[in-house]
């Protein structure tokens, strides 16, 4: 038993945010069918290719187990078979450019007069509004979605980041409203539209940003570096380098080997509760009672200071020495993990984070396995579909084409 056992899911996403999405309710065990263009398929198989011929990683990593049904949806033929398919299945996944789901003669209108259960789930760029008929690809939702102008250090440009907050985020975002519309569906027994602009699906991300340009009305935000090191705020949530977004301030700081590694950092908080231990860890016993270190108040001007002792005492340990020193005292701290280093993590393989898959075109592989753990719906991570690898399986199994009709289609060049 899976947790979405008996749910089909017509996916016709490509790239990264709608992949995403249908790649999680795979592994929550919907049977999902992706949609490709014959010949040419999603264009991520064939991007940033690391091995001539076979599929990129880009393209296996976001499509785990899927079934690849090849179709030509500008094909009359084609048309029919995927109106067969909106009669059928229980979901169909967008995230083509405003309008061409239109363009093919799938309006929403039409959607609901072929399957009026049918969950229309799309990602766009932007929602209603005069950017509504962009496209747009993640860095472009990070910046409009405010993460760019809030990421980075105060002198320098705005930053992306590398977590893929833009398509990935709003896929996540998408797979919740899809699963609630199924649960409402329930007891409606009607279909509905799941729409994820991703500038807003960015935005929900950077809530406490958004927070913070409230709290400026009322002065200066006293927890950001900046305040200590005497710089005005402007009119607008400020870029806060590394820290941290609470109330607790926190750096990164180098650890033991920064010379040579540039992963050799921990992320350090100095958390009120513990500001005795900290102290005491660092050497500097007498700021626990001086009145200048002793409560967050007082210190918040004096974070550079602060800081830079904090650091005199990281740089003589490894981020794992870091680690096992604080962790006992509830300081919290973390190390600087590096790909390199999750990919080996011993505890990420046995959990099925890290997962190794195996790969008729590229031989084995690894990926991101699904990050949910549920005790009752166990996810087996299968390898991403051929192009077309289950046309035919597809048209005999779920819509019930003979073996002569499944022939003459292929003839046709509908699939
Ligand atoms: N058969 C026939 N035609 C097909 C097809 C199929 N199986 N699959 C796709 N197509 C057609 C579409 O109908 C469309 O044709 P049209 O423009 O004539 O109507 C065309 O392929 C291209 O689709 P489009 O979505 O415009 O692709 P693109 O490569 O130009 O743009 C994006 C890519 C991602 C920028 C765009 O799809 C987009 O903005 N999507 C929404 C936001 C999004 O998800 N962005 C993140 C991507 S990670």
């Amino acid at each position: 038993m899976k947790a979405l056992d008996d749910v089909t899911i017509l996916d016709f996403t490509h790239v990264q945010s709608g992949p995403t999405c249908t790649q999680l309710l795979a592994w929550l065990g919907a049977d999902v069918i992706k949609v490709e263009r014959p010949g040419a398929g999603d264009a991520t198989r064939k991007q940033l290719v690391d091995k001539p011929g076979a599929d990129s990683l880009y393209f296996t990593m976001l499509n785990h187990n899927k079934r690849s049904l090849t179709l030509n949806a500008k094909h009359a033929s084609g048309r029919q078979i995927l109106e067969r398919l909106v009669k059928t299945c229980d979901v169909l996944v967008e995230n083509f450019a405003p309008g061409a789901l239109d363009r093919m003669g799938f309006t929403w209108e039409r959607i609901q007069e072929l399957n009026p259960r049918m969950i229309l789930a799309s990602v766009k760029g932007f929602g209603p509004g005069p950017y509504a008929e962009c496209k747009v690809y993640e860095n472009v939702a990070q910046c409009a979605g405010g993460a760019a102008s809030t990421t980075g250090f105060r002198d320098g440009p705005p930053l992306v980041t590398g977590a893929q907050i833009g398509d990935s985020g709003t896929g996540l975002h998408l797979a919740l409203g899809i699963v609630a519309a199924l649960f409402q569906r329930e007891s409606s027994g009607r279909g509905q539209r799941v729409f994820a602009p991703m500038q807003d699906g960015v935005l929900n991300l950077c809530r406490v940003k958004l927070r913070d340009q409230q709290r400026l009305d009322a002065g200066p935000l006293t927890e950001y570096s900046q305040y200590g090191e005497g710089a005005p705020f402007g009119d607008a949530t400020p870029r806060a380098g590394n820290d941290s977004g609470g109330g607790q301030p926190g750096r990164i700081l180098k650890c033991k080997g920064w010379e040579t590694d540039p992963n050799a950092y921990t992320y350090f908080i100095t958390q009120a509760a513990v500001w005795e231990a900290i102290c005491e860890v660092i050497g500097k016993p007498e700021w626990k009672d001086a009145p200048d270190y002793a409560t967050p108040p007082a210190r918040l001007p004096r974070l550079n200071e602060i800081f830079d002792a904090i650091e005199a005492w990281t740089v003589t340990k490894t981020k794992f020495e870091v680690m096992d020193i604080c962790n006992p005292l509830n300081i919290p701290v973390g190390p600087i993990l590096s790909m390199k280093e999750l990919a080996e993590e011993p505890s990420l393989r046995e959990t099925g984070t890290i997962v190794e898959v195996d790969h008729p075109e590229r031989g084995p592989y690894l990926t991101v396995g699904c990050p949910i753990k549920m005790s009752d719906s166990e996810v087996e991570v299968a390898r991403a579909p051929l192009l077309g690898e289950h046309t035919q399986e597809v048209l005999r199994e779920v819509l019930n084409y003979s073996d002569d009709d499944v022939a003459a289609l292929i003839e046709s060049g509908a699939v």
